[in-house]
């Protein structure tokens, strides 16, 4: 059988990170696309990797590109063409930029791979995933965003960091859009399978949940030159792993929905069963009141970037 496909698309930081984890997982060739003023760094990065495997000793072979045609046939598509945020930016503040860079970005991928499995990091998630979706009229089972495995990611880390208990151990997720006022729901998070909050008294977590939703920018601002790229390119990759081995993991996606959580023709962070199909099922719950009330804060958000979202 021949190795699956991986097309990058955006070779740059999270690019980069994103073919290394890849490739070291042993997980298919890797396809790392860049534009034609950035094929050299594609092409480096890609040279460059393929000569570590044989230090590291996996079995990918490498390439770069900026011609479409050479993402054809792929297996799975992770996309982070676009800028990143620097200090002082939110994630909204992109999205003019990147919905061109995005619309160019779907046309194309319609044309050489519309039956991949496609993941999209750039920013701001939400909204640049809805065009995806739109652009390529992709199913909703294959046009995801990575959003809320990073920022469990971070919760969970802030959580074991806090206690100082090991990572293996806390069981977390964030829902909601990759935002501000995304959604830790630390009432179904445990540890060890003991309730956080008994853990950790309500001031020191609600501490923790606001670090959480910042997560971001307190990187933007250490960086001061881009954004956060090891982290997001690890969640992804749990995402696409999931995917080509048929894992059946339970992982928050951003993915669409129709009628879940009561929300209707929307991309928003919900848990999911990522296997062979793509997303093959949202998981739902019946949230209290007050996650409710975040839940509903959160969407507005979501909706009304998208509802920017012009294509
Ligand atoms: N097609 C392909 N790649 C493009 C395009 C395009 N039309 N336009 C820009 N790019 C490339 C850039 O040349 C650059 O190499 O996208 C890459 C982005 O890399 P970085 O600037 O290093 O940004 P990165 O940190 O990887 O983040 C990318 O992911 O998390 C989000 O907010 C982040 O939107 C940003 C994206």
């Amino acid at each position: 059988m021949a190795r699956p496909k991986i097309g990058l698309v955006g070779a740059g930081q999270i690019g980069g990170n994103l073919a290394l984890l890849a490739a070291q997982k042993e997980l298919g060739d890797v396809v790392l696309f860049d534009i034609p003023q950035a094929e050299g760094m594609a092409k480096g990065k890609a040279l460059d990797m393929q000569q570590m495997s044989t230090i590291e000793r996996f079995d990918s072979t490498l390439t770069g590109t900026s011609n479409y045609e050479d993402l054809a046939g792929a297996d799975v598509i992770i996309i982070t063409a676009g800028i990143p945020r620097k200090p002082g930016m939110s994630r909204e503040d992109l999205l003019a930029t990147n919905l061109k860079i995005m619309t160019s970005v779907a046309e194309n991928l319609k044309k050489v791979c519309p039956d991949a499995f496609m993941i999209n990091i750039a920013n701001p998630l939400d909204a640049m995933v809805y065009a995806l979706k739109q652009i390529t009229g992709g199913s909703k089972q294959k046009i995801v965003g990575m959003s809320g495995v990073l920022d469990t990611a971070r919760f969970k880390s802030f959580i074991s960091m806090e206690l100082g208990v090991s990572m293996k151990d806390v069981t977390a997720f964030v829902l909601g859009g990759h935002g501000d006022d995304m959604v830790p729901i630390t009432r179904l998070c445990t540890v060890g399978g003991v309730p956080v909050e008994e853990l950790i008294p309500a001031p020191r977590l609600a501490e923790i949940v606001d670090r959480t939703r910042k997560g971001g920018a307190e990187l933007v601002k250490l960086y001061q030159t881009g954004s956060a790229y090891f982290a997001p390119a690890a969640a992804a990759v749990e995402m696409a792993e999931a995917y080509l081995k048929d894992q059946k993991r339970v992982l928050p996606c951003a993915a669409w929905l129709e009628g879940e959580f009561g929300i209707e023709n929307m991309y928003f962070g919900v848990p999911c069963v990522v296997g062979a199909g793509g997303i093959e099922k949202v998981l739902t719950f019946e949230p209290t009141a007050a996650e409710k009330e975040m839940i509903k804060i959160s969407l507005a958000s979501v909706s009304k970037t998208v509802a920017e979202t012009k294509l």
